[in-house]
């Protein structure tokens, strides 16, 4: 099975998931691989071959709707030639070399910065989220001389220690402590499960003011950042009010803390506009982005003011670098993935069809009592599901197991694990297929229940 498919066929499904050739491929890669793939990789089993669009196909000729963009990586859509293509010509060219500037990375730099405002245009670059996280905690150390960093509970910022230590509560930091000190965490703004018990229409966003608190009670007066997604992510599609995020803003001006606003899930359209930041109003001191910039080749960023990058130990010749860092392969992705972004066609559709989305996954939300809420904005859409509507009392592995299985029968890849399932497909994806996808999960719902 190889050659392009027509990714408008999915959900198309002919064999069991996995197929006969899933399972064969899936026995060879586990006799070597560590047993630890994720939950959704270990119950589907299925071997992955190409991807086109909002589809991806198996090793059987299966076609699923991709409902979640890889790890929220796919935005434009799966091997976008032309990212393909420009990979390609540059690696003819010059596979790596080491922080030296090439044309493709002042390329990348100058389409980056067309999309950020005046205070963010510096930028240094990495490949991989938890690395752009580390370095945003030593740059904030170093440009502050502080070291406490406050972020919140339910946060993701990746599996390395000085990132993990900013994860408040996660069972996944369990049993890699101690963590880095000076970790300060927050209760988060989730009106779904409100840390005071009220409801967002009369609330004034008290949940700001617990913020306040934590950094009374528990800083010594060392407050080197204020780390936030502007919409929590892995931790389920938590989205901050505009107004917690300004309350972030000043509390960071009031104490020479940098705002580092991490979108390396919520960058790229994830939430409608280009960064998620634009939505709030609010402009952080330093942007964390990964993910989706070069549509699936490594890359991540800070983006600050020179000054910022400029000061301190940060600023010595060398402190930035790392081995693959800035490299010239993820430039030329990044720019022809910024490129095809450019002219806002993709964003619009991402926004569009996300709203038609939401509005499916609420009208089904009423017919499945296990659907405790249903959120999101543009393509980062999430359905929360509860075993008590009123107790709101998480489902459990087995439940969104069953979920996920019954999906992906029906052509449908989700790849998170949680009971907060996440929806986050290619900004591309057709209403039709979004809509097949929407119509599997209703029908998957009603089979778990
Ligand atoms: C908001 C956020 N920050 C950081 C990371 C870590 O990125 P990576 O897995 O590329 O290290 C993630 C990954 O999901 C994320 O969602």
């Amino acid at each position: 099975m190889s050659g392009p498919f027509d990714p408008e066929l999915a959900p198309l499904v002919r064999t069991a998931v996995p197929g006969p050739r899933s399972e064969e491929l899936w026995a060879r890669d586990a006799a070597h691989h560590a047993s630890n793939s994720s939950p959704a990789a270990q119950w589907l089993r299925l071997v992955l071959q190409d991807g086109q669009g909002a589809a991806v196909r198996d090793v059987d000729g299966n076609l699923f709707v991709d409902f979640s963009s890889g790890a929220v990586v796919a935005n434009i859509g799966h091997a976008p030639p032309a990212v393909a293509r420009a990979v390609a010509e540059e690696a003819g060219r010059l596979m790596h070399y080491f922080d030296f500037a090439t044309p493709a990375r002042a390329a990348f730099f100058e389409a980056l910065a067309a999309t950020l405002p005046p205070a963010l245009q510096t930028f240094q670059m990495y490949s991989t989220g938890a690395e752009a996280v580390e370095a945003a905690l030593r740059l904030a150390k170093s440009y502050t001389g502080n070291y406490e960093v406050l972020s919140f509970h339910q946060a993701w910022h990746g599996r390395t220690l000085g990132a993990m230590s900013a994860m408040g509560g996660f069972p996944m930091k369990t049993g890699y402590g101690p963590f880095a000190p000076g970790a300060l965490h927050a209760p988060n703004a989730n009106c779904y499960r409100c840390p005071l018990d009220l409801t967002p229409d009369r609330c004034g966003v008290a949940c700001a003011g617990l913020a306040d608190r934590v950094v009374a009670q528990s800083s010594e007066g060392r407050l080197a950042a204020v780390l936030v997604e502007p919409v929590q992510g892995v931790g389920g599609v938590v989205p901050f009010p505009p107004a917690f995020l300004a309350h972030l803003r000043d509390l960071c001006d009031r104490t020479g803390a940098l705002l580092i606003f991490d979108e390396i899930l919520t960058g790229v359209g994830r939430t409608g506009p280009m960064w998620a930041f634009e939505t709030s109003g609010v402009v952080p001191d330093v942007l964390l982005a990964g993910k989706g910039l070069a549509s699936g080749y490594p890359i991540s960023l800070i983006a600050s003011r020179r000054e910022v990058l400029d000061t301190g130990p940060f600023g010595r010749p060398g402190a930035g670098a790392s081995t693959f860092a800035s490299g010239n392969l993820a430039c030329a992705a990044g720019v022809a993935t910024l490129g095809l972004l450019a002219d806002g066609d993709i964003l619009a559709n991402g926004r569009r069809v996300g709203t038609v989305m939401l509005a499916a996954l609420r009208e089904l939300a009423g017919r499945h009592p296990i659907v405790g809420d249903v959120r999101g904005a543009g393509m980062l859409l999430a359905v929360e599901l509860v075993a008590d509507r009123v107790a709101k009392t998480p489902v459990g592995p087995a439940t969104v197991r069953r979920l996920l299985e019954a999906l992906a029968r029906r052509g449908v890849l989700v790849a998170g694990a949680g009971p907060v399932v996440r929806i986050t497909p290619p900004l591309v994806i057709s209403e039709r297929m979004a809509l097949a996808g929407v119509q599997a999960l209703d029908q998957a719902l009603a089979e778990v229940a």
